[in-house]
């Protein structure tokens, strides 16, 4: 109802790659809360960019298993499928056919100058570096421009990726006639930074150095309570909200805000006078009080592997109904002869 006729509400799109067996607490309050929230409003899709995965070496079996969970994850977190479109990437064959196109109006050297490529290479060197890395930002403007929406919520990290895909959306237009919606980067609001509990001046990721330092949502509630209780602090003894001077208590006053609705300042003052062992015995509740339920849901998911799948693929129906629509569109633009069975 909502994607084969013009959308009312405006669109949104966002992607979470599947690469790593839980989604952390940093992707869920720095981003999949907001989606939720966003799907209220907006015509919204959002996807599995299990292309993008590979773009680094990928054990099969590990990527095929990561891809469904992660979907269920979602799922229990609260994407509502009759409210989102939710699919896997590569079940959409228009993302790898305008990606192509993309690439092609890509400059080598304005591809080069993307500091994730760089970060990456560099990191792995460049025997170990795919060509595929090189165009993941093609691959990334080809996911959003298919879909016409005005709105991408990304965080920090993709918002060079964005600019490219504004540029090559612009660029296509100039040459082309209008086609592509140029869309917004945004960081949505509410949107909450979570750093890492062993060092809490690094954001929160499944790249950190020391895997305690992170909280998986689909952790056992010991194991998180584990870790938040040996979560780094400081030697005072005071609970304030001082990001510089205090980055460890904070985050944590963050995590519990997040989780529970209440105010950081409440907080603090409920804290008056007391140690950080109560802070840390509060927040592991109201984390388990957040996982219990979700990890319910996420195990009806994934023990209904046939509802998944259905799911899935109404998605990807939806979505591919918008993306041939579009790569048509442009296939006829820049001259390809369109075969009778795509018209
Ligand atoms: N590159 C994004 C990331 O790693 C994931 C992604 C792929 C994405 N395609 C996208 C995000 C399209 C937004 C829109 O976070």
């Amino acid at each position: 109802m909502t994607t084969s006729t013009p959308a009312v509400a405006p669109r949104v799109l966002s992607g979470i790659q599947p690469t790593a067996d839980s989604y952390h607490l940093g992707n869920y309050l720095g981003a999949l809360k907001q989606w939720i929230e966003l799907q209220e409003n907006y015509d919204a899709f959002y996807f599995i960019p299990d292309m993008h995965a590979i773009t680094v070496e990928q054990n099969p079996q590990e990527l095929h298993d990561r891809t469904i969970s992660g979907c269920a994850q979602l799922l229990a977190a609260g994407i509502d499928p009759e409210k989102s479109t939710l699919f896997i990437q590569s079940h959409v064959p228009a993302h790898a056919e305008l990606s192509w196109v993309l690439t092609c109006l890509t400059g080598f050297g304005e591809a080069s100058r993307m500091t994730q490529f760089k970060d990456k290479s560099s990191r792995q060197g460049a025997e170990h570096t795919g060509a595929g890395l090189f165009a993941y930002p093609m691959l990334m403007a080809a996911d959003i421009l298919l879909y016409h929406p005005q709105f991408v919520p990304v965080g920090e990290d993709q918002r060079q990726h964005l600019e490219l895909t504004r540029t090559l959306a612009e660029r296509f237009n100039n040459r082309y006639g209008e086609t592509f919606v140029v869309p917004e980067g945004f960081i949505p609001k509410g949107a909450a930074k979570i750093y890492d509990l062993q060092n809490p001046t690094a954001k929160m990721s499944k790249s950190g150095d020391n895997p305690r330092g992170l909280i998986n949502l689909l952790d056992p509630p010991k194991v998180s309570a584990k870790r938040i209780r040996a979560a780094v602090t400081d030697t005072d003894t005071v609970i304030a909200f001082d990001r510089e001077n205090k980055p460890g208590v904070s985050n944590l006053l963050v995590i519990q805000s997040e989780l529970t609705g209440i105010a950081i300042e409440d907080l603090v003052a409920s804290y008056e006078g007391k140690g950080y062992g109560h802070l840390k015995v509060d927040t592991a509740e109201a984390l388990e009080a957040f996982t219990t339920p979700l990890r319910a849901k996420y195990e009806e998911y994934m023990a209904d592997r046939g509802q998944l799948e259905a799911i899935l693929q109404r998605g990807a129906e939806r979505a591919n109904e918008i993306a041939a629509a579009t790569v048509h569109e442009v296939y006829e633009k820049i001259g390809f002869v369109v075969p009778s069975t795509m018209r």
